[in-house]
């Protein structure tokens, strides 16, 4: 007899806990939105070095949005600043918005899909969002390119911004506020828990952790296995034999992608080069011509190489590492271009 009615006892007991604990407003459910970072402090993460000290005057999210967007923003005395860069606005080289449809891989091809579905621009430079989640920037091989500048880009996201505001952007150094007002913005973007992909089960997990019902950290692990915590970067040479290309055919319907979602997003109309590119025959056999040419406008040569910068006094084109272009899609822009010259 009382064997019988422990467990259904227990039972109840349970179910009238765990019912009032999620409706309790201490432990309110988990927003799908949830903030990543936030989620990983209430876990007992080691908290992040790169939050914007907001202590400092004039500093602010919406200014960081704007230095972001357009280069220029009210001064906290008042005022305008005077441009970030003649040339070029972070935005020309990188998106705010979640660019690869799954945060553990790196699949040019995904993303490139990806963009396509969202109507993004396919770039250089890596997503802002995401950015204050990661715990290393300027990765692989950009120390190849910018030597010792990178090692304090790696570990600090204030570096990051600060050597590609000047090496990228070939613009001016940021004052204190408009580079704490550029983290502000950054933290505006950061992953949200539905950005993950997590199922039922593992939210179940990360809950349980939360309301110190579970282990947290396994839970912290679970979140973080969810997404690349760098952004990896290889560079690639163009291939000796430009003639004959990389050696895989390439497909001339995914190059028209990455013409128009990458070439065009900074030649159209020379937004952010002196150098225009459209959809004209004259301008794809003038590609075609210099397809296979050891000169500045070979494709091979520009994606693979970008073209040099001269510190301050240039727009320069940045080049695009195998993270950010195969080999196959340079194929497929090379097909795309040959088959709009005939
Ligand atoms: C001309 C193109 C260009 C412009 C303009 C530019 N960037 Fe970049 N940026 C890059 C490239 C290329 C990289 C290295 C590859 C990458 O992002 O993964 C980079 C890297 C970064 C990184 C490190 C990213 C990472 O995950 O490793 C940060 C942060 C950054 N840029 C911030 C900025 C900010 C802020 C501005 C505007 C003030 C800016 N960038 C303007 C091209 C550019
Ligand atoms: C982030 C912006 C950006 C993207 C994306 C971009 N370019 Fe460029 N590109 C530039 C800039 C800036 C220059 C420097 C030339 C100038 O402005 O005078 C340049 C230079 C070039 C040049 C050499 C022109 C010269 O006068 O030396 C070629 C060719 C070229 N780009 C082709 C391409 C192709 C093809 C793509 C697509 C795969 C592409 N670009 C994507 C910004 C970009």
């Amino acid at each position: 007899m009382r064997i019988a009615i422990l467990p259904g006892l227990v039972l109840a007991i349970f179910l009238i806990f765990s019912y009032s604990v999620a409706d309790s407003p201490e432990f309110p459910v988990l927003a799908d939105d949830a903030e990543v970072a936030v989620v990983l402090d209430l876990l007992g993460d080691s908290p992040s070095p790169n939050k914007p000290d907001m202590s400092v005057t004039g500093a602010s999210a919406k200014r960081g949005e704007e230095l972001v967007k357009y280069g220029i923003t009210t001064r906290p005395e008042g005022g305008r600043t005077s441009k970030q860069s003649r040339h070029f606005v972070c935005t020309s080289c990188h998106n705010q918005v979640k660019e690869d449809p799954d945060l553990t891989k790196v699949d040019p091809q995904a993303r490139l899909d990806y963009a396509r579905t969202y109507n993004l621009a396919f770039l250089q430079g890596t997503t802002f969002y995401g950015t204050v989640n990661k715990r290393s920037w300027y990765n692989g091989d950009y120390y190849k390119k910018y030597g010792e500048l990178v090692r304090p880009a790696q570990k600090s996201l204030r570096e990051a911004v600060h050597l590609c505001a000047i090496e990228c952007s070939q613009g001016r150094e940021l004052e204190p506020w408009e580079m704490e007002s550029i983290l502000a913005y950054f933290w505006t973007l950061g992953y949200r828990l539905n950005d993950l992909g997590l199922t039922p089960t593992e939210m179940n997990t990360i809950q349980q952790a939360l309301r110190g019902e579970g282990d947290q950290t396994a839970a912290r692990q679970l979140i973080h296995s969810k997404y690349l915590d760098h952004s990896p970067a290889t560079f690639v040479a163009p291939p000796e034999d430009r003639k004959a290309g990389a050696g895989v055919a390439g497909d001339p319907d995914n190059g028209k992608f990455i013409y128009e979602l990458s070439c065009l997003h900074c030649h159209e109309d020379e937004r952010y080069s002196f150098f225009a590119l459209d959809n004209t025959r004259m301008t794809f056999r003038f590609l075609e011509k210099h397809l296979t040419q050891f000169d500045r406008y070979s494709i091979y040569q520009v994606v693979r190489w970008g073209t040099s910068p001269l510190t301050g006094k240039k727009a320069y084109m940045p080049q695009y590492t195998a993270e950010k272009m195969s080999v196959q899609q340079l194929e497929d822009l090379r097909a795309y271009i040959q088959q709009q010259a005939r």
